[in-house]
Parts: C-alpha cells; sequence; structure tokens
C-alpha cells in the first residue's frame, strides 16, 4: 500500500486540497534553519490570514530535525522525514478532526480498534481539560480505560517559543504481539504514538501569555516512516519498503550484510538520503562551516566515515551510487529532487573528493594520539587540528573519541573555535534550538527590500539575475543570487543608488491573487516556483517589482530609510551574496 496516496486521497475526498510541501531552507525565517513540522509554512494562515486554497487542506511535508542527530544509528530516528497533515483554517475542528482520523486509521488501514489508544490534554491554569475530545473518543468506541489525560509536556503543541499553539490529542498503536492491555499506559513502550491532532485555538505572545486566535483551527501531523514500520509489521523502520533499496545498495556496495552492521549502514542511509534532500532544495546550500551547510556538510562526512568502517573504497562513487538511489525513490514525489539531480550529485562528489582527501591522513593523527594521550580527554589543540587540517567536524571527534571510552574537551574547542571563526557562525549557533521568530517591524521592511534589491540587480546586471535565497534578521538582510562575476565598485553604487531612488520615490506596494500560470506570464518573479499551490499571491511595487511571495511587506517603499550595501562576496560556484543595511 502507497501510505502517502491513501493519505491524500481520503482527505480530498472529505473536501481538502492538497498542496505542495514547502521548501526544507525556510524562506526568510532566520530563527529555523530547516522547517520541523508541516505547520510551519502554515503559520500565518493559522493566524487568520486566507489561504488561497481555502480552508481544508492536506499535504505530505520535507522535514528535517536535528535535535535527534545523535540518536541515528537506532532503529527509529530519522534526521529527515515525511510528515503527512490535514488542516483545518477556522473551518472544521475537534469532532470531525477525531472522526476522520479515526475513520481513516480503521477503515483504510484497517488497522484493529482494539489496537488503539489516545491521550488528550488534562488542562492548566489558562485552558480547561479537554472533555470535548476524551467524549468524541468514547462515542467512536474508544473506552474510558484507553484515554489518558496528560499535561502540557505531552499533549500541548507549539512550533518554537511563540506563535499559534494548542492542546492536542495524541493516538498510539499497540506494537506488539503480546496481548493488549485493557488500561491505557502511555509510559508502556509497546504503545508508540502515530498521529497527532492539535486544535490551534491559542496564541502565545512574547510576554508568555495565552490568548485566543481569531479562528479555531487544526493541525494534524503523522510521521510516514514510522506508521509505515506499523503497518509492515517491523521494529526496525530501516526494515521498511521506505528503505530496503537503499540498505540494500549499501550491502551490496561494501559486500557486508545489514546484520551485524546495523548502525553504520542506519547512518549512511540515513544522511545520504537528507543530504539529498537539503542540496536538492531550490535554496542552493552547499557544504559549507556555516548554517545549512555546516549541516550537510557534518552528514555528508559522517557517511563517509561510516563507509570507511564498512571497508568501502571511499574513493570511489559510493555516495553518488547509494544517492541515485535515494533520488529514483523520491524524484515523482518532489519534482526538485528531479531537476536539481545532477546538482545534488556534484555536490556529493565534490564534497566526497574534498573530505578524501585529508580523511585517511586525519584518522591516523587520531590513532596516534589514542597512543600518546594522557588521560582520557582529547584536548582543544587536537580537535581543533583535526578539525582545522582534516576538516574533521567537531562532532564527528567526539564520536571517534567516544568510540574509544574519551572525551573530547568540546568547550574549549568551541572556545577556539569562535576565536578563529567570523562572528556570523556565532550568531548562527543559536538557530540550532529551533523556534520561530516573530516577524517584526524590521524584518517586513528588510523582506520589501529584498524585492528591489532583486529588481535593481536585473537592470545593473542584467535580466538574468534571479534570487538563490535570502535570509533576514531584525539588523540585516542577506541576498544571494546569480551572477558569474564579482560586481564592481560601479554596479554596487548603481543597484544601491537604483534602490535608494525607489524609496525616495515612495512607491506603493500592492498584491494580487491568481492563477500560477498567469503570474509566470505576467512576468512575476518566482523564486521557489514548485513551492507554490495553483493560486499564488503576487507582490508589486510600482511598476519596478514584480514577485510570487507570501509576504508581509511594507505599505509604501517610503517607509524603507536608506539601503546600504555592506558586503558583496562569493556564496558558492555561479552565485553571489549581498549583505545589506536599512538605515
Ligand atoms: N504540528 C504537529 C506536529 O508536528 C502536528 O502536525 O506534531
Amino acid at each position: 500500500m502507497n501510505l502517502k496516496k491513501e493519505f491524500i486521497e481520503y482527505f480530498k475526498s472529505k473536501g481538502h486540497v492538497e498542496i505542495p510541501s514547502a521548501p526544507l531552507i525556510p524562506e526568510n525565517d532566520p530563527s529555523v534553519l530547516f522547517n520541523t513540522a508541516g505547520m510551519q509554512p502554515l503559520i500565518p494562515y493559522l493566524m487568520g490570514k486566507k489561504h488561497p486554497e481555502g480552508t481544508r487542506l492536506c499535504d505530505y511535508q520535507k522535514c528535517v530535525r536535528l535535535t535527534d542527530l545523535d540518536s541515528i544509528g537506532d532503529k527509529t530516528h530519522h534526521t529527515f522525514f515525511e510528515m503527512l497533515g490535514n488542516w483545518s483554517l477556522g473551518d472544521y475542528f475537534k469532532k470531525e478532526s477525531i472522526e476522520y482520523s479515526f475513520e481513516f486509521l480503521t477503515k483504510v488501514l484497517n488497522i484493529p480498534i482494539e489496537k488503539l489508544a489516545v491521550t488528550v490534554f488534562e488542562g492548566n491554569e489558562d485552558i480547561p481539560r479537554d472533555e470535548v475530545s476524551a467524549s468524541v473518543w468514547k462515542s467512536l468506541g474508544i473506552s474510558e480505560d484507553r484515554i489518558a489525560y496528560l499535561g502540557v509536556d505531552d499533549n500541548f503543541w507549539i512550533a518554537g517559543e511563540t506563535g499559534p499553539c494548542g492542546g492536542d490529542t495524541e493516538i498510539f498503536y499497540f506494537r506488539s504481539s503480546e496481548e493488549v492491555p485493557e488500561v491505557f499506559d502511555p509510559e508502556d513502550e509497546r504503545w508508540v504514538e502515530i498521529w497527532n491532532n492539535v486544535f490551534m485555538e491559542y496564541q502565545k505572545g512574547e510576554d508568555g501569555k495565552i490568548s485566543e486566535l481569531s479562528q479555531k483551527n487544526v493541525d494534524t501531523g503523522m510521521g510516514l516512516e514510522r506508521v509505515v514500520a506499523v503497518l509492515e509489521g517491523v521494529t526496525d523502520n530501516y526494515e521498511t519498503s521506505i528503505w530496503k533499496e537503499i540498505i540494500a545498495k549499501i550491502e551490496d556496495i561494501s559486500g557486508k550484510p545489514y546484520k551485524g552492521n546495523e548502525t553504520s549502514m542506519r547512518i549512511i542511509a540515513d544522511h545520504i538520503r537528507t543530504s539529498v534532500f537539503i542540496s536538492a532544495d531550490d535554496a542552493g546550500i552547499v557544504p559549507s562551516n556555516t548554517d545549512q551547510g555546516y549541516i550537510l556538510r557534518r552528514l555528508i562526512r559522517r557517511a563517509i566515515r561510516h563507509a570507511k568502517k564498512l571497508e568501502i573504497d571511499t574513493n570511489t562513487e559510493f555516495l553518488e551510487e547509494i544517492a541515485k538511489v535515494v533520488i529514483k525513490k523520491y524524484e515523482n514525489d518532489y519534482p526538485e529532487i528531479k531537476k536539481n539531480k545532477d546538482i545534488v550529485l556534484n555536490i556529493l562528489k565534490n564534497e566526497r573528493i574534498k573530505f578524501n582527501k585529508t580523511l585517511e591522513k586525519g584518522l591516523k593523527e587520531f590513532s596516534k594520539v589514542l597512543k600518546q594521550i594522557d588521560g582520557k580527554i582529547i584536548n582543544k589543540d587536537i580537535a581543533f587540528k583535526l578539525y582545522d587540517t582534516y576538516g574533521f567536524p567537531i562532532e564527528l571527534t567526539k564520536e571517534l573519541a567516544e568510540e574509544s571510552g574519551l572525551k573530547v574537551d568540546i568547550e574549549g574547542f568551541n572556545e577556539k573555535f569562535r576565536a578563529h571563526q567570523e562572528l556570523s557562525r556565532t550568531s548562527s549557533a543559536g538557530k540550532f534550538k529551533g523556534g520561530l521568530a516573530s516577524t517584526g517591524e524590521a524584518e517586513v521592511k528588510y523582506h520589501t527590500a529584498t524585492h528591489l534589491l532583486n529588481a535593481a540587480l536585473k537592470r545593473v546586471i542584467n535580466k538574468d539575475v534571479h534570487q538563490k535565497g535570502s535570509n533576514i534578521t531584525s539588523e540585516r538582510m542577506r541576498f544571494d543570487f546569480s551572477c558569474d562575476h564579482k560586481l564592481t565598485d560601479e554596479e554596487k553604487r548603481n543597484v544601491e543608488e537604483l534602490v535608494n531612488d525607489w524609496i525616495r520615490e515612495d512607491y506603493p506596494v500592492t498584491v494580487e491573487e491568481m492563477k500560477k500560470t498567469d503570474a509566470v506570464k505576467s512576468g512575476a518573479e518566482a523564486m521557489f516556483l514548485d513551492k507554490y499551490s495553483d493560486i499564488v499571491t503576487v507582490y508589486s511595487i510600482g511598476d519596478v517589482s514584480k514577485e510570487i511571495c507570501g509576504g508581509p511587506h511594507v505599505k509604501h517603499t517610503g517607509e524603507l530609510g536608506k539601503f546600504k550595501i555592506i558586503k558583496e562576496e562569493a556564496s558558492s560556484a555561479g552565485v553571489r551574496r549581498i549583505k545589506a543595511i536599512l538605515e
């Protein structure tokens, strides 16, 4: 059975419109490196903005979560996963949401009701106990004994520190051949959570206060990998049909069986799949030492190191071969994988060749250190040398050390690292925590400024300049664009002047909804065309700029102040980066 297809078909039959997965790299949200949940791109609509596709939506969404990076290698964790989701934006609420989930599980997936149990929110000082959900569950035949009431830690959902949130009801499946106990104990690990229905009717402000949203929403999330494992009756997710061909390829290349080599094979499989998805994203991420690029580098290098453990010859195109299996598996579901296939394979190849040059020597250095070491700690100088000279991400050194029962002076390393690294790296470390930034006034201004900059570059350089990415904080904007040369001083000056002229003209910023095809025909610029559904919003700035974009923007360009380019530098091959501020 194709779970993704069944899920989408079911919710379409209930009046939902399928929307495409948003990109893995969030646009204009500097507070997170990756989309971590299906609801993240929908936040403005949960807050009351009208969604062009209506009030009932469903999708499968690409997600990357890094909190579990250290757990990869076990049976159940993944850095990348797909989340199935259905949403009500101020449409149906608890009753229908629970009924849909129940019907899908018991009628479409044919899961026997005896194997199901649920948790509901027990309430706190702000929000009452969720008797409504409990009574809907009872009306569907879930017995009182199979309903557990839990508190904020378990049954309340928010995507960070602030934003839309609410109590949830979670559905559990009894994953064991043993007899199902009458009474549900959420602590009993044989019960696994398979679906989370969040009732987003509140929002949490900067001050920590909970207030009601203008509409009551539903946001559900079902982890595809886990549910497939349940349906296929295995406890090791990597033994499901999702991973089968990928693991088989690793067995084939290494000439070793999965059994006995599980940890390394799972790490290789997981990390290559995630690397394919990150590098296929239209944001144009390449391995580097900061932000998403650093995560990509770590994933690829860790996969290579584990390939070495399996005695794979890392001078061969093993990484690319495994990636090809991943690409084949996903290219029909995700157009960007098909489109950017060659880019992905190139990125993997280049990083493999780069790391191969130093890996062997680095590992020798590490064994030398092991022999000389006094005590149980790898000191900061050695850790830094492994990083700086041999390209070992600190996490890799830590993993190597742990395998020999040693620790690494991570704090000391970080101090040294910071001293050597530009400040941007330090500030980005905060982003690993996840959570969403509020879109403040300053960010909105910078967002509008990116549109002006995009338009100015096209005029000053040439019309083939396109946006490749952007990153905004309340202090500055960063803008990546395709261009084959370093900008001359004159070009920079002209761009700056043009943007400032447009600001002085105080052009109105207007928005309209139209069909995607019409928007493209009308000449609207779009960075992530695949991301948008059939109806899009188009922002125009006077007659100087027209872009498909979700907003928000200022009303008049005059609000922006003075635009100033701080830096122009290379970002990756054929991509330049401008850092600019508004004064
Ligand atoms: N936002 C919820 C989750 O990530 C449901 O989609 O679990």
